[in-house]
């Protein structure tokens, strides 16, 4: 029944509408909101993700959790960690598709799934999650590197990882250009194909999805911020 009922929030008014109310209440109502600082991610991290707290219209995530909710071995009560949602739009999109023992961890919290942490140092056990999912969050970091293996040390072997990245041939002073300033610091590399992302995991057993940015559509100078960048996503096993 509560999966059926659930199913309702893969409709986007309705997804869209439960998160917005939920947002309301613990952001107006309870003042719920927290934020932390990390010294791995850029100094406008926060500042430029709280622009968009409200916004939950956005689907690229739909990119990762397809192809995760198709994967037999995961049930409902599969233990799921959201690096990054930012809202809860991520965790809603998982109540969606059956998943119900989602946590989000986030430097931006009002909810009560989202736990307030830095994804360089995470506040989890080794070994406890069955899917780590890191979408648009990944190039906010200095040391990807060691978010990769904070990935992999809080999940079990065989665990499902999935990672999405906003695909872009912006160079440093054309992003200042378009939007007053850059995420990421001068000098930072990149991270702009599957095999970039992949290269950070040590040992991984099956690809499941791997979407290189067919298009390569990128924010540009001609065109400025596009509705719909390409995608850089990947979803494989690894082994520990
Ligand atoms: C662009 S949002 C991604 C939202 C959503 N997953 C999506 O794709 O639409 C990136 C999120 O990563 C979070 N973030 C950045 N650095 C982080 C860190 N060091 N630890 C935890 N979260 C971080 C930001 O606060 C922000 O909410």
């Amino acid at each position: 029944m509560k999966k059926h009922i659930a199913q309702l929030l893969k409709v986007d008014a309705i997804r869209i509408l439960v998160g917005k109310l939920r947002l309301f209440y613990y952001l107006r109502i309870r003042r719920n909101l927290k934020t932390i600082n990390s010294e791995q991610s850029f100094e406008v991290t926060i500042m430029h993700n709280l622009k968009t707290l409200k916004v939950f219209g956005m689907n690229r995530m739909e990119r990762i959790i397809s192809p995760i909710s198709a994967i037999e071995s995961l049930k409902p009560e599969s233990k799921i960690l959201v690096i990054g949602p930012r809202n809860e739009g991520d965790i809603i999109r998982l109540w969606g598709h059956g998943f119900f023992n989602v946590t989000g961890l986030d430097l931006i919290t009002y909810s009560p799934h989202i736990k307030i942490g830095d994804m360089h140092e995470m506040p989890f056990e080794d070994n406890i999650f069955d899917v780590v999912i890191c979408g648009w969050t990944l190039a906010y970091s200095k040391t990807p590197q060691k978010l990769a293996d904070e990935m992999t040390r809080v999940s079990k072997s065989g665990a499902i990882i999935g990672i999405g990245q906003e695909y872009s041939s912006l160079t440093h002073e054309e992003s200042i250009e378009l939007l007053g300033y850059n995420i990421v610091d001068e000098g930072t590399i990149r991270l702009n194909t599957v095999d970039d992302l992949k290269k950070l995991f040590k040992k991984i057993r099956t690809t499941i999805f791997s979407h290189d940015a067919p298009d390569k559509r990128s924010h540009n100078l001609k065109d400025g911020l596009i509705n719909n960048p390409s995608s850089v996503i990947a979803v494989f096993q690894i082994d520990k």
